[in-house]
């Protein structure tokens, strides 16, 4: 959540700040604003909404010079105004923030007490007036703001910049991510690499409790004991092209369409090279000495963690419990060093995950991580990691990192039934050739975007939809509830087929579209009984499934959307498509803002 960039260049910062904004954006879109030091002197521009309301900001009002912050906001405390839009300032510093201030009330007590006048509602303001609050008292910058540091609880990525300073920047991590990049002549500080990616592809990441002094001749960082580190500088290939939108409308629909290609990326990792078998990191795992694996994740990484479950019980034998991350790290339920833990995160920074994740670390014999972003805190903290390389998503809606998790975990949970000699040489191939169809059943799944398109007219009419499936194709349902709802505002349930009628066929009547997925496998009869229960009520129903389903299902339904054919292994990678398409083009249809939904964020780093 928020996304922050300094930059100490040769150039005019602005225009760069507001770029590199731009591929931040996902982090937040509440407001955004630039600081630049000029003439020695702070200035700064900033705007509430998308970046382009700053770029319009700007365009009217410019700003120089060569040093400058910005910032991205996903709002926490303070409404989205101009006045609580990053930067802040103070008199002589300025400063943007990633994370949330616990002790921010003490502070700002104690900071009015003295005399400082607060002009927002932020936690951030506390840290400008500290800030200068040393510098009052004749600390050097770099002293006044390592000495507001010690004074903050919570979690924090910092980039501070100072009047009469242009060749000095100080940056912070704790609890939130923050990279380095080395220019020639120049240094750069941002969220992630993305948001670095077109100014240099040297980086280097900030560890926990980690501060750094910038100048446009390099950096000097100290570990959280004050001792100076080496935080190796590596290459890091992100094209900025990968961030582009490319011939499509909407990031959504771009990364919805790579996913045959991706899915091939990820497959070609963890298979073997003559895709007989699985072969991955997890080889190093002896999952006979594990009773239990317990999956932990928030929004859509929680529902491949679901569909999961179905995966490892029945090709490893091994109970699986999930939780969602935020309820997890509180219950702090019992484990033990029979168990695995595993944590799913297409950004590997997601708060409430990265606690879940620390807590497990102490009791269980495992910690495996499984994410898209491979220098990400999860992916650092893990004994194992699976990365799942879908490549960078920036539709904060998740589609293609979805998918390549499930392939990641469909793997592992062969490869567990292999360990644990659930499944033979012979099972493991055959199940293998499953996994490698994605990319063409994939395929073959969005060739149905028209007829998603159509069906999605309807649903955009809807107040309430409800999602039905069972078995795996259960999660799908929620999945499939829960993409509607974060970009169309549609209000959506995802339900177990078989516990309809324990509640929400009280809902239904022709105004709720009621979507059924499903294959035609073992459950296909059942849920074909519960799709009639709706109809004789009047419900709408839209089937997705094979032809096979469609054929003996299709009667009296409203819509139907066929599937490829599939083995049940296979199917929620290919039934993720659909509930997708279905999404998008309800939300296109209602003209809403498909990649950044109003009150979300991609990447959320506070709990
Ligand atoms: C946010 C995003 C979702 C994502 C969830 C978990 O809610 O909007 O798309 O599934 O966070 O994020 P993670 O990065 O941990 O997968």
């Amino acid at each position: 959540m928020c996304g922050i960039i300094g930059i100490l260049g040769t150039r005019p910062a602005a225009p760069l700040l507001v770029d590199a904004l731009r591929r931040l954006e996902y982090r937040g879109y509440d407001s955004a604003g630039v600081a630049t030091i000029h003439d020695g002197r702070l200035d700064r521009r900033r705007a509430v909404g998308k970046l382009d309301a700053l770029a319009a900001v700007l365009d009217a009002n410019p700003i120089d010079g060569a040093s400058g912050i910005g910032h991205t906001r996903w709002a926490t405390h303070g409404a989205p105004t101009e006045a609580n839009a990053h930067p802040h300032a103070a008199a002589r510093v300025a400063v943007v923030h990633n994370g949330i201030i616990e002790n921010f009330r003490e502070l700002r007590a104690e900071l009015e007490s003295r005399g400082h006048r607060f002009a927002t509602q932020t936690d951030t303001e506390t840290i400008v007036h500290l800030t200068a609050d040393f510098l009052d008292k004749g600390l050097a910058p770099k002293d006044a703001a390592f000495a507001a540091i010690d004074r903050l609880r919570g979690a924090f990525a910092l980039c501070f910049l100072f009047d009469g300073e242009p060749d000095l920047m100080v940056a912070a991590r704790r609890g939130s991510p923050l990279a380095i990049g080395y220019g020639e002549g120049e240094m750069f500080v941002g969220s992630d690499a993305l948001a670095l990616a077109p100014l240099t592809a040297r980086i280097s990441y900030l560890e926990e409790g980690d501060r750094a002094v910038l100048t446009r001749e390099g950096v000097t960082i100290w570990n959280e004991d004050g001792v100076i580190a080496n935080r190796p500088v590596k290459r890091v290939d992100v094209s900025a092209a990968l961030v582009e939108k490319g011939e499509h409308k909407h990031f959504m629909a771009k990364e919805i369409y790579e996913q045959p290609t991706v899915s091939g990326y990820t497959l070609g990792h963890h298979l073997s090279a003559d895709r007989q078998r699985v072969e991955n990191e997890a080889e190093e795992i002896d999952f006979n000495e594990i009773d239990r694996i317990v999956m932990v994740a928030c929004g859509t990484a929680y529902y491949a963690c679901a569909v999961a479950k179905w995966w490892f019980e029945k090709f490893a034998r091994i109970p699986v419990e999930i939780d969602v991350a935020s309820e997890f790290r509180y219950r702090e339920p019992p484990l033990s060093d029979r168990d695995a833990a595993l944590f799913v995160s297409q950004s590997g920074e997601t708060a409430d995950t990265l606690a879940a994740l620390r807590f497990a670390a102490q009791h269980v014999r495992h910690v495996i991580g499984v994410v898209n972003v491979p220098e990400s805190s999860i992916a650092r903290e893990s004994g194992v990691v699976l990365p799942i390389l879908a490549g960078p998503e920036i539709g904060v809606a998740s589609t293609k990192a979805f998918t390549c998790q499930l392939l990641t975990l469909a793997s592992l949970a062969i490869l567990a039934g292999r360990k644990r000699g659930v499944i033979d040489a012979a099972e493991e191939a055959r199940l293998v050739g499953h996994l490698c169809e994605a990319p063409r059943l994939i395929s073959a799944a969005l060739a149905a975007a028209p007829a998603m398109e159509k069906a999605a007219r309807e649903i955009a009419r809807a107040r309430d939809v409800l999602y039905l499936g069972r078995g795996a194709m259960f999660p799908m349902a929620l999945e499939g509830a829960l993409k509607l709802k974060e970009i169309s505002y549609i209000h959506a349930e995802g339900y177990a087929a078989g516990e309809m009628k324990h509640g929400p066929i009280a809902l239904v009547d022709p105004a709720v579209p009621v979507v059924v997925m499903a294959p035609r496998d073992a459950l296909f009869e059942k849920t074909v009984s519960n799709m009639q229960e709706v109809m004789a009520r009047g419900g709408k129903v839209v089937l997705i499934a094979d032809a096979a389903g469609v054929a003996e299902g299709g009667d009296g339904i409203a819509a139907s959307v066929e599937m490829p054919e599939c083995d049940p292994l296979i199917a929620p990678v290919v039934y993720a498509v659909p509930a997708q398409l279905l999404a998008y083009y309800a939300a296109a249809e209602l003209g809403k803002d498909v990649d950044q939904p109003r009150n979300l964020a991609k990447s959320v780093t506070v709990e």
